[in-house]
């Protein structure tokens, strides 16, 4: 359990070290190195499996260094996306019907295998422990709380110990069951700051707007059920399921676990008297945006996702080459949120020779709303690539048209804080930095349009 905690910490570290420096202590400073040579060896390992001795190094984040990431339009090579509605075997697709029963799977296979992994056909039930409900004021709301603790069983290995926190906070004058924004929460070590939001009209906090819209919103953290690093994979619930063995090249990433641990929360869901199942949605930014992306994606009990700055491996399309690329991805420092066959892509494969891209990512979240959000590049930077995630959502728009809904009905970028909420894909890029704060009031307008509240 000790080292479970200190791969948590470890976990959070990494995503603290990438908005700032953080200092460590010597003790932290010797688990850190520990842990980056389990990564190593780990993805040692998954390179062995795969036949390949090196993969191509990525570009720099940083605009200002040699080998720096494209960030210029003009620069991006053509390309051809793979067309969401052909079937491999040349055919169109012209109905919903062969949509449903044959390209869907399709693209399916392709993600589970080169892309995000597969999730094991049998993975551990999960006991839900209400451990506290108490009557609350959240930013002068009247609201109950509950904090849940998922107890993964783990008879089948007791060696590795996963417990899942979830917060539920829900308006206290709600008269019916209401729906429920769930956020891939990230969890900072105390005494850590994230760079102040220089946004000039500081939103409502969002779970203000989100309980003032009358609905609850949950709280899960996702590196309790999957450390986000490599020495995590032979722990957590991927470890668990592989009994402490490293992954295959399909075996599912952490993307797809901390997906597994969302679609676990809703089993809570569905049990409680004061959600409405039918009308749950979920938010994540960044490395979280992507596994919010692929939560969508592949639970159908998801009834609306709001993308936060997801990037390469979320909702950007990877032959556009520009901000990171597919070759970071696969580097040993974020090949763990894939299956171990995506390294290939980095050598001796390109993106090119992916069967499938982000806009297809987006096509299996349909008929579902999903709204797509990115800051300006001015304050956020190039690395998540705005247009990259724009026209993934441009070309998810024949399926959603396929399927009786609305694409964002234009193919131009808009301006930066000019909404495309009209369509069944919505767009909007905030004049914010890395953070998902100044959309929410354009999220919660969009998604009112599927959710009647009780206002
Ligand atoms: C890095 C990484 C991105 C990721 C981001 C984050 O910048 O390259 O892919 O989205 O971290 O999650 O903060």
């Amino acid at each position: 359990m000790k080292k479970f905690a200190c791969l948590i910490f470890l976990t959070i570290f990494i995503i603290s070290k990438s908005y700032t420096q953080f200092k460590l202590s010597p003790e932290q400073q010797r688990s850190w190195d520990s842990l980056q040579q389990l990564t190593q060896q780990d993805y040692k390992i998954m390179l062995k499996q795969l036949h390949i001795d090196s993969t191509r190094p990525g570009p720099s984040g940083n605009p200002q260094a040699p080998n720096a990431a494209n960030a210029d339009e003009l620069k991006v090579p053509a390309y051809t996306l793979p067309d969401a509605l052909a079937l491999k075997n040349g055919q169109k697709v012209t109905n919903a019907n062969t949509w449903w029963q044959k390209r869907r799977p399709e693209i399916v296979e392709d993600f589970d295998k080169e892309m995000y992994g597969r999730v094991p056909a049998k993975t551990p039930k999960v006991n839900w422990q209400v451990v506290s409900t108490t009557d609350t004021t959240v930013y002068g709301i009247a609201a109950v709380k509950k904090e849940l603790l998922g107890h993964v069983d783990n008879s089948s290995y007791p060696q590795i110990k996963v417990d899942i926190p979830l917060t539920l906070v829900v308006p206290a004058n709600a008269k019916k069951p209401v729906p429920v924004v769930m956020e891939f929460a990230f969890v900072f070590p105390p005494g850590f700051k994230l760079p102040p939001d220089t946004s000039k009209n500081q939103p409502m906090p969002w779970q203000q707007q989100v309980l003032a819209n009358g609905w609850a919103y949950a709280l899960i953290i996702p590196a309790a059920s999957q450390a986000d690093n490599g020495a995590g994979l032979t722990q957590g619930i991927i470890g668990l399921v592989n009994k402490g063995e490293p992954r295959k090249p399909d075996d599912w990433g952490t993307l797809r676990a901390w997906a597994w641990g969302a679609s676990r929360a809703i089993d809570y869901f569905e049990t409680d008297k004061l959600i409405d199942a039918k009308k749950i949605a979920i938010e994540g930014l960044s490395r979280y945006g992507k596994a919010a992306l692929v939560a969508i994606a592949y639970e159908p009990r998801i009834a609306i996702g709001f993308i936060g700055s997801s990037g390469a491996g979320g909702a950007k399309v990877l032959r556009h080459v520009f901000g990171e690329q597919v070759e970071n991805l696969a580097s040993s420092g974020e090949y763990h949120w894939f299956a171990g066959n995506f390294i290939k892509y980095a050598g001796p494969l390109t993106q090119n020779d992916l069967p499938v891209d982000a806009h297809e990512l987006i096509a299996l979240c349909a008929p579902r709303p999903v709204f797509i959000s990115v800051g300006s590049p001015k304050v956020e930077g190039q690395w998540i690539d705005a247009k990259g995630m724009f026209l993934a959502a441009v070309s998810a728009g024949p399926v959603y048209k396929l399927l009786g809904k609305k694409d964002m009905g234009t193919t131009e970028m808009p301006a930066i804080e000019s909404a495309l909420i009209d369509g069944d894909i919505a767009f909007r890029q905030h004049s914010g930095g890395h953070t998902t704060a100044p959309n929410w009031a354009t999220f919660l307008m969009f998604a009112n349009k599927y959710f009647t509240t009780n206002k």
